[in-house]
C-alpha cells in the first residue's frame, strides 16, 4: 500500500484533498452508502484513472457528487419538477438522479450517454471535501464504489485500502470516514421520462419516491441505459453465496439473529434489523472470503423497503464472478 491513509479528517486536511484532487490525484471517500474513489469529474486524465484503479471497462458512467443541490444546474438541464422534489427530500442522502446532461458533463463522465448521475452524499468528510474542492474551483467529484470491477463494494477504509489500496499511487488519499451508516449503493433513479424509474434499489424505497413526487413509480423496467451496477454477476464475493439454505458444517452463515446458526457452520453476521442488514452485509461477506470460506450461506430477509436492495444485491452475489 503506498497510498497516504488520512483518518480523523481536520478542515486542513481536507483542504489538502481538496487540492490533491484538483491536481489530478484520487481521494478515496467515505460515503453514508458504500466508499466511493474519487477524482476530480472535469478532468479526463484522473477519471482515466479511477478505471485503471477499478479494473472496469471506461465506458461505464460514473455517478458525480456535488456539494449541494445548486450544483444541478452545473451538471444536468431540464431537471424535471419531481427530480427537484427529490433532491429536495432526500438530500444529502442515498439517492441518485440521473438526469439530462449540460455541457459540463463530458462523454468521460457520462459514457458517451445523453444523461449524467448526480449525488449530494450525506457524510460530513465526503460534503467536507466537496465544499473544500468547491471553494477552490471543483465543480464535481466523480465516484464509483472504491473495489475493483465485479467484486463488493467496500464499507470501511480498511475494506477499500485491501481491494485496491496496491493499485493506488503515493499521491492518492483514503480518508477514513468509520463504517458507512446504510451499506448498500445509492438508489439511483432515472429522471428522463415522464415517470420516476427505479435502475438501481437502495435506501430511498419506491415508497418514499411516491410519497415525495405523488407520481406512480416504474420498477424493473429493462433498461436501455449502461449501469454497470445492473451487470447480473457484479457485487460478488469469491465465495459462493446461496441463497435461502442452511449452512452445511464448514459452510459460512449469514442470517437475521432470530434464526440459529445450524450445527457446524460458521456464523458472520446476526443482523437485528433490516437497516443492520444491510449496514453488516458486505463486510460479512469479506469476513467469509478473509477466511478462505468456499460457500456462505445466506437467509434474505422478506418486506418491502431496504430489504428490496438487499435481496437484489445478494441475487447477484449468488450468481458468482
Ligand atoms: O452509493 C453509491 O451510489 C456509491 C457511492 C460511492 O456514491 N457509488 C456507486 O457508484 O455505487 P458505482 O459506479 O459503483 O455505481 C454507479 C452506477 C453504475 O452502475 C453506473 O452505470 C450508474 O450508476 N450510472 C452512472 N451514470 C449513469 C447514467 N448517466 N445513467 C444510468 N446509470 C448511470
Ligand atoms: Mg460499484
Amino acid at each position: 500500500m503506498t497510498s497516504q491513509f488520512l483518518s480523523n479528517c481536520s478542515t486542513d486536511s481536507l483542504a489538502q484533498a481538496a487540492a490533491q484532487l484538483q491536481a489530478g490525484s484520487l481521494v478515496a471517500i467515505p460515503t453514508e452508502t458504500v466508499y466511493g474513489l474519487g477524482a476530480d469529474a472535469c478532468n479526463e486524465k484522473a477519471v482515466a484513472r479511477i478505471y485503471e484503479v477499478k479494473g472496469r471497462p471506461s465506458d461505464h458512467p460514473l455517478i458525480v457528487h456535488i456539494a449541494d443541490m445548486q450544483d444541478v444546474a452545473t451538471w444536468a438541464s431540464d431537471v424535471p419538477t419531481y427530480a427537484i422534489s427529490l433532491a429536495r427530500d432526500f438530500w444529502p442522502g442515498p439517492m441518485t438522479l440521473v438526469l439530462p446532461r449540460s455541457d459540463v458533463a463530458k462523454d468521460f463522465i457520462t459514457g458517451g450517454q445523453a444523461t449524467v448521475a448526480l449525488r449530494v452524499p450525506a457524510h460530513s468528510l465526503a460534503l467536507g471535501l466537496l465544499k473544500e474542492f468547491k471553494k477552490i474551483g471543483g465543480l464535481g467529484i466523480a465516484a464509483p464504489s472504491a473495489n475493483r470491477f465485479g467484486h463488493i463494494s467496500p464499507t470501511t477504509a480498511i475494506a477499500v485500502q485491501e481491494e485496491i489500496g496496491e493499485y493506488l499511487s503515493s499521491q492518492d488519499l483514503i480518508l477514513d470516514g468509520g463504517p458507512a451508516l446504510v451499506g448498500v449503493e445509492s438508489t439511483i433513479i432515472d429522471c428522463t421520462h415522464d415517470l420516476p424509474r427505479i435502475l438501481r434499489p437502495g435506501a430511498i424505497t419506491a415508497e418514499m419516491i411516491h410519497e415525495s413526487t405523488g407520481l406512480e413509480v416504474e420498477e424493473n423496467i429493462p433498461s436501455e441505459i449502461r449501469v454497470s451496477g445492473s451487470l447480473e454477476n457484479h457485487y460478488s464475493p469469491k465465495a459462493h453465496v446461496i441463497l435461502d439454505a442452511m449452512a452445511e458444517p464448514g459452510e459460512g452463515f449469514i442470517a437475521v439473529a432470530t434464526i440459529t446458526t445450524p450445527a457446524g457452520a460458521i456464523r458472520l453476521a446476526s443482523p437485528k434489523s433490516v437497516e443492520d442488514y444491510a449496514r453488516v452485509l458486505y463486510e460479512a461477506l469479506r469476513l467469509g472470503d478473509s477466511q478462505g470460506l468456499e460457500k456462505i450461506a445466506v437467509i434474505q430477509p422478506s418486506g418491502d423497503g431496504l430489504a428490496v436492495a438487499i435481496r437484489d444485491r445478494l441475487q447477484r452475489a449468488s450468481r458468482g464472478r
